[in-house]
């Protein structure tokens, strides 16, 4: 086998895997309104996630001087955003120790760098707002994109605390009884949010994210679009030089 032959099956397996990925979990995901070109909301998600977030979860492949590629000053990201460092070239650290976390937990917090990778957009949108009660579980937390999941809602004084209930089946139908009820998510007790803010936090957290899985994401969009326009200007010098050579052969 060539190593084109390779290459091009190595592709088609990788473009497979995150549709495995999200194909293993059984929640229904919400799509995730996310918009990579604007800048507001990733500031306002790197906000989110430095006050909720930090605390347990690292990001240690991001340095807090990449949020001046949104146009933050190296000032605004030192006097709002940075609680765990004084340098502006460190990595994102978790000040809490991970073993410490796991025995509190039952699970170390994984670092976030590329949880969106690795994730999905969706599935990070899906999660961050389908938490409830569960007095079941240690943290007295679940979670519909995750069950069982080791972390408390980090965001339940934003969003409140859901609870799952049963939702009431149309009359006629219990008699057949052989399904489980359906169930969906209600407010039980309010947060300092409305839902739709809620939601709109959540997307910029997840915006966040999804920037901090490839910050230099922007720069690379950007070179693209020069190399295509350079290459459409060369095209017209190009043809027109190929014209003047061969215009007295035929
Ligand atoms: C109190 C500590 C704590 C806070 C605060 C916290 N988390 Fe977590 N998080 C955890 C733990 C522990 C796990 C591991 C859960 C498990 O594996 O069961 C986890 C898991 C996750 C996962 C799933 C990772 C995976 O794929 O397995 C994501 C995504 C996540 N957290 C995002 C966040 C975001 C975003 C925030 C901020 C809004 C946040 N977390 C705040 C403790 C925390």
């Amino acid at each position: 086998m060539n190593l084109m032959h390779i290459l091009k099956r190595f592709f088609v397996l990788a473009a497979f895997v995150p549709a495995l990925a999200v194909a293993s979990d059984h929640a229904v995901l919400d799509q995730a309104p996310i918009k990579l070109n604007d800048v507001a909301s990733i500031q306002n998600g790197a906000r989110v996630f430095v006050n909720y977030c930090l605390n347990c979860h690292a990001a240690s492949h991001m340095r807090y001087n990449r949020l001046m590629d949104l146009g933050l000053t190296e000032q605004q990201i030192k006097d709002n955003l940075m609680f765990t460092t004084e340098k502006i070239g460190d990595h994102m650290k978790v000040a809490m120790n991970g073993k410490e976390a796991a025995k509190w937990f039952g699970a170390q917090p994984p670092d976030l760098s590329v949880i969106a990778r690795s994730r999905g957009a969706d599935w990070l949108y899906t999660y961050l707002r389908t938490f409830y009660r569960d007095d079941t579980r240690t943290t007295g937390w679940n979670n519909l994109a995750f069950p069982n999941v080791g972390m408390p809602h980090a965001l339940a004084e934003l969003q409140g605390e859901q609870v799952l209930e049963e939702e009431k089946k149309p009359e006629g139908e219990a008699a057949h009884g052989a399904h489980e009820a359906p169930k969906k998510l209600v407010i039980a007790i309010p947060g300092s949010m409305t839902a739709a803010q809620y939601d709109a936090t959540v997307a910029d957290l997840v915006n966040y994210l999804v920037f901090m899985g490839e910050p230099a994401r922007g720069k690379r969009v950007q070179i693209g679009i020069l190399t295509l326009l350079f290459l459409a200007v060369l095209f017209v010098f190009a043809y027109a030089l190929k014209k003047e050579y061969w215009k007295d052969v035929h």
